[in-house]
């Protein structure tokens, strides 16, 4: 079967229709995208990832007017998020109805929703008209694509057919919000924050922490590159790199403007304000990853709550390499 980069939307959605899997672009990381309703296509998604099969996906749809096809019994802080977020980075956890097969949830009773912001994303559920499940387009526990080639790169036959929409702007993965009676709690973080969420619902927000187990096969490490990788303070940081240079071939990310005696081939300037720096996460260590080093050494980042999901990315990253 030979790969297909395409920007044929209309394509792209008779072939989800006809129950084929398709990559496309989110304004988030590209998904592996299938017809929600059908059970053999859904399974082909996880084969193709090689993901467990109780590691249930998100749904996306292009309209709320589909949303409750999917959840029923939505809380009302539910439904302010989903108006002031959506379309956009956010995905509820809701509960299911008897449309959504266990396939899509792992057998929970309930379901994760997003509407994407991404116009190609969103002409492609519209033209689809119906629920599409969309993981990361990476094999189970890698870094999540960002870009058209990332994904091309991740498959061999078992995609055929991957819809361009360009780089992802967003960068990291969406933040998970469930609910717990009358409090959101973040399942995952990412570049909505939960100050945001907070804001948004008058109601102070549960973190799930990094150990929470959110749902059976959801591991603490995940989004890994292949090359082993530390987050080390600034200080601590400088430290290592002096003393270890000489025996280990490092690369280091820092944020900018970074010391001047640590100038190197190997040093990847990175933004310090969040957004950009999540625009850039993954390309960056994907282009390290590549670049067979003994290790990859990363500046922590920034406390503040816009950069939880990164941080939690970076925590994830240097427990799974
Ligand atoms: O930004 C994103 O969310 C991207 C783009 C493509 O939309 N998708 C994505 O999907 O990151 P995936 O499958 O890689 O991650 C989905 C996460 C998993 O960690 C899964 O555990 C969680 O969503 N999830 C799905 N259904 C759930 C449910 N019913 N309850 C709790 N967590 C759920
Ligand atoms: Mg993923």
């Amino acid at each position: 079967m030979d790969l297909r980069i395409s920007d044929d939307v209309v394509l792209a959605a008779e072939k989800l229709i006809a129950g084929h899997i398709v990559a496309f672009p989110t304004e988030t990381v590209y998904g592996l995208g299938a017809d929600a309703s059908n059970p053999d296509a859904v399974r082909r998604v996880y084969d193709a990832k090689n993901r467990p099969h109780d590691h249930p996906l998100i749904v996306h749809v292009g309209s709320v007017d589909l949303v409750s096809q999917f959840a029923m019994n939505i809380p009302d802080i539910a439904l302010s998020l989903a108006e002031k977020f959506w379309p956009g980075p956010l995905t509820l956890v809701l509960q299911k109805t008897d449309k959504v097969s266990d396939t899509v949830t792992g057998g929970q009773d309930t379901v994760a929703i997003r509407i994407p912001n991404h116009p190609v994303a969103l002409s492609l559920l519209n033209k689809v008209g119906r629920g599409v499940v969309g993981p990361s387009a990476n094999k189970f526990g890698r870094l999540s694509p960002t870009r058209v080639q990332d994904v091309a790169k991740e498959f061999n036959e078992e995609v055929s057919f991957i819809l361009n929409g360009g780089p992802c702007h967003v960068g990291i993965e969406s933040t998970i919000i469930g609910f717990e009676g009358d409090a959101p709690v973040v399942l995952r973080p990412g570049m909505i924050t939960a100050d945001q969420v907070s804001l948004a619902t008058g109601r102070p927000v549960k973190l799930a922490g990094l150990d929470a187990p959110r749902v059976p096969g959801a591991l603490p490490a995940h989004y890994a590159p292949r090359t082993k990788l530390m987050v080390l303070p600034r200080d601590e940081l400088v430290v290592f790199y002096r003393d270890n240079l000489k025996q280990k071939k490092l690369g280091v990310v820092m944020l900018s403007p970074e010391p001047i005696e640590l100038m190197d081939d190997n040093l990847i300037s990175a933004p310090n304000d969040a957004a950009s720096y999540a625009t850039l996460l993954y390309k960056t260590l994907r282009s390290l990853d590549l670049m067979r080093l003994d290790l990859i050494l990363v500046e922590a980042v920034p406390s503040e709550s816009e950069w939880d999901g990164i941080r939690d990315r970076l925590t994830r990253a240097a427990r799974g390499s």
